[in-house]
């Protein structure tokens, strides 16, 4: 079957999620409030979910691979969660005030991130990294941020920057005063961050837990530990934004895998139980320049409405008790390990030039030669330009993969597909099922090549 007549038989079982959509069109731009969500011929409209299945309107059940975009450790509709935040929206949405749960969520925190000593709750992690930013620079004296090509860090100005060739443009949209100070680098370039560092007029170095796109570039440990150094010989501040490797690679994120301990942390997704909101942590010295009870020094300014919601806090606690123990990711990361291989074969198995890959609960599929060998499963991709830019890939092939994929009934990027603890056995053999259909597909229309011989 070819990926029109799909469409069209998915258009037919979808008449609903249509009628929405046409609607939607008229009042939301594209039909939807964030780019992944919207595709031809029109996207799914989720009424439901639970464990690692969503319902779409029109009654059919959706297989998802999204793990609401890496905030879902547990799986959707916890009981744990769906307990804690029914228990709390009784008691207090929101009282204006100071609250217990912001106590036990920080000491959580700290408990599981000994890297921190105070911790600030924001609402999202872009406002995370802003407010670790601001922190730097006070701290410091400096003005200059230093971040890795494609590394995502929320949509910011400061941090729009670097996302795309030429490197050192910004964002459409961003004013040039705002990313004048930003630099960046290349991940793996000693030279290049030493150069940078030693003038000592850098604040912060800013790097994505795992590496750029989740992952999709990722980062050797090696390479961390001399950032460290390098930071601590030039008085530079290190910040790890672990908004979505933390409590996924591990109960302590990235920095206990790889031994590395940043002098800030970044946290939000499911840190907050799949619910809103942010976590800035940090060495005290550093945090303490959010205090307006200091006796010398300037204190730098934060508020925000939102910030350690009750609702968000008590999803999140919930959360963070069961991740501490570490089996969630345990079990998230042995699914993953074997649907990755799985869609790997399906890959191989055809002659598609392409591996999947990626490490802990979170895989990448990769269309395109591949100078790495695939049987290996943790391809460690160079970080060129086309890398990390993906343009390496073959993208037309993988967007009409990610269509496919619905068409089959499952929901995944496919440049990265999240795993939870509720995916099953039974999850990756539909899921490799459709992945095998969809590449089927994607060769019939002519969109991949195929390996000779
Ligand atoms: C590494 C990383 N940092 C920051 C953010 C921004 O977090 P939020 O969407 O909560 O603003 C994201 C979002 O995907 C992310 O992946």
């Amino acid at each position: 079957m070819k990926s029109s007549e799909a469409e069209v038989r998915y258009a037919g079982m979808h008449s609903q999620c249509g009628r929405v959509y046409e609607e939607a069109r008229r009042v939301l731009v594209d039909g939807a409030t964030h780019p992944t969500r919207a595709y031809p011929p029109f996207p799914i409209q989720v009424v439901s979910a639970s464990g690692s299945h969503k319902q779409c309107k029109d009654g059919h059940d959706i297989l998802d691979w999204v793990s609401m975009h890496g905030a879902n450790l547990l799986g959707y509709s916890h009981p744990s969660i769906v307990q804690a935040v029914r228990d709390q929206v009784g008691r207090m949405t929101h009282g204006a005030s100071a609250h217990e749960l912001e106590v036990r969520m920080a000491q959580q925190v700290l408990k599981l991130f000994p890297s921190g000593e105070k911790v600030r709750f924001t609402g999202t992690g872009t406002e995370a990294n802003m407010l670790a930013l601001r922190l730097a620079r006070l701290y410091t004296g400096r003005r200059r941020l230093l971040k890795f090509q494609g590394h995502f860090h929320g949509w910011s100005d400061a941090v729009e920057v670097g996302m795309g060739l030429p490197w050192e443009a910004a964002s459409n949209g961003v004013h040039p005063a705002l990313h004048a100070d930003t630099i960046v680098c290349r991940i793996g370039d000693v030279a290049a961050l030493e150069a940078a560092l030693s003038k000592r007029d850098v604040a912060c170095v800013l790097i994505e837990g795992g590496g750029a796109h989740m992952g999709q570039v990722p980062v050797e440990p090696e390479f961390v530990r001399t950032l460290r150094k390098l930071c601590t010989d030039t008085g530079t501040v290190l910040i790890f934004d672990e908004v979505v490797t933390g409590f996924r690679w591990s109960p302590g994120g990235w920095q206990r895998v790889i031994g590395v301990r940043p002098d800030m942390t970044t946290l939000a997704k499911i840190a907050m139980g799949g619910l809103p909101g942010g976590i800035v942590l940090g060495k005290a010295d550093i945090m303490d320049g959010l205090s307006r009870q200091r006796v010398s020094g300037p204190s730098i300014s934060h508020s925000g409405t939102f910030n350690g919601n009750p609702l968000s806090l008590a999803a999140g606690l919930a959360v963070l008790k069961i991740a501490e123990t570490g089996e969630p990711q345990r079990q998230a990361d042995e699914i993953t390990d074997k649907v990755k291989r799985r869609m790997h074969a399906a890959l191989q198995e055809r002659g598609v030039s392409g591996a999947v890959y990626g490490e802990s609960s979170i895989f990448h599929v990769y269309i395109g030669e591949c100078a790495q060998d695939p049987t290996e499963y943790r391809i460690r991709p160079p970080a060129t330009d086309q890398q990390i830019l993906g343009s390496g890939m073959n993208n037309d092939a993988l967007n009409a993969l990610r269509r496919n994929l619905i068409y089959n009934g499952v929901d995944c990027w496919v440049r990265l597909g999240i795993t939870n603890a509720a995916h099953t056995e039974a999850d990756v053999d539909r899921m490799t099922e459709a992945f095998a259909k969809a590449v089927d597909t994607v060769i019939e229309d002519g969109l991949m090549t195929l390996r000779k011989g």
